[in-house]
């Protein structure tokens, strides 16, 4: 039976930069079929709720859905529906590879990491937030669990393992909040032991990022916890060049979801210049987890090819002069050549 694939072509530029990636897939003969399901502003209007229950029963049935940018009204009372996404599907993995592209304004050549984000508890979540009475004092406390720990570290490692990575380093700052940050190095260590052919790494959070930014190439695979996991994420995607070349993914048991890590760009929507690359690189993240490694593959090479050989027909972002369309259309050339 082919596979389903709930989409959500999502606000802004996400309807033309769906439509670009749409095209490189069906170029590689990947026999999915689409539902196309509707969320976000789009939703509201017609529908009056952000996410119908239709569009969350497509995710449900199929387990598995590529979603454009969505934009989330502001001061109206609304909560983000990606957060939404992630509580209803218990997606706790946020996966995020950074990989350098040439032609980009990518400070490093020949990067390519992982994070590897927890996704549904620690300081991030901030439990029981509460502001004093008199304005002084504000509180917020850090949740980790045991069984929240082992599946994040866990994640990292099976996905190091199913990509031929060398090295997982866990971060943390266990010297300083001994109670939460040590459960998860504590967790960490334990895991490790499942995967003796993988190097082990231990890193406090303030010594990564300078890592990161003089010495990148020394990282494979890192796993940390929430908010960690989301200032280093957007670290990593600096470190490629930018927004346009980040793909990231949400996972979890009942569901996977691949998105690229950007918004849904009002200030150039409906123009078509918008980079679909992100996006792409969020459906080849997508053949990955499906095990369809070479056409993921087959997308990273595509992507380069037209980025060491052409300015006119990429996008302004990256330096050239084309549109989502000629981008499009030379990606769809060279995935069939
Ligand atoms: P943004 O990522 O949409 O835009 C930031 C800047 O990057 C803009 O100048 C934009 O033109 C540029 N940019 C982004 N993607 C690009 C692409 N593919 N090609 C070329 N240029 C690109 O962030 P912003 O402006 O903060 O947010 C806009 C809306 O997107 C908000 O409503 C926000 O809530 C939503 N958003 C949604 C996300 C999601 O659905 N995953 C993630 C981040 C923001
Ligand atoms: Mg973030």
């Amino acid at each position: 039976m082919p596979q389903t694939i709930a989409v959500i072509k999502g606000d802004g530029i996400g309807p033309e930069i769906m439509d670009a990636t749409l095209k490189v897939l069906d170029a590689l003969d990947c026999g999915f079929e689409y539902d196309v399901i509707e969320a976000g502003l789009g939703a509201l209007e017609k529908h009056g709720t952000l996410i119908p229950q239709a569009s969350l029963d497509s995710i449900a049935k199929h387990g598995l859905a590529l979603k454009g940018p969505l934009t989330t009204p502001v001061g109206k009372g609304f909560s983000s529906i990606n957060v939404q996404l992630r509580r209803h599907f218990d997606l706790y993995a946020n996966v995020r590879p950074a990989i350098s592209f040439p032609g980009t304004r990518s400070r490093y050549d020949d990067i390519d990491l992982i994070t590897v984000r927890e996704n549904t508890e620690g300081a991030y979540m901030a439990e029981g937030q509460s502001l004093s009475e008199d304005g002084e004092t504000a509180v917020a406390s850090i949740k980790t669990t045991r069984k929240g720990s082992e599946r994040i570290v866990r994640h990292a490692f099976e996905l190091a393992r199913a990509k031929g990575r060398k090295k997982v380093t866990a971060v943390h700052k266990a010297n300083i909040i001994k109670s939460s940050s040590g459960l998860f190095l504590d967790v960490a260590r334990e895991v490790a032991k499942d995967f003796p052919e993988i190097e082990f790494q231990e890193m406090i959070v303030d010594n990564a990022c300078m890592q990161l930014v003089m010495n990148p190439h020394q990282f494979d695979v890192i796993v940390t916890t929430n908010l960690f996991g989301d200032i280093l994420s957007d670290l990593c995607a600096g470190l490629v060049g930018g927004l346009g070349m980040a793909p990231g993914a949400n996972i979890g048991k009942q569901a996977a979801i691949f998105e690229a890590v950007h918004g849904s760009a009002p200030d150039i929507a409906g123009k078509g210049v918008a980079n679909p690359c992100a996006l792409l690189l969020a459906a080849a993240e997508m053949l990955d987890y499906l095990d369809m490694n070479d056409k993921g593959t087959r997308i990273r090479t595509a992507i380069r090819e037209v980025l060491e050989s052409s300015r006119e027909e990429v996008t302004p972002d990256l330096g050239g002069s084309g549109t989502t369309e000629t981008f499009a259309n030379a990606l769809v050339a060279a995935v069939s050549r």
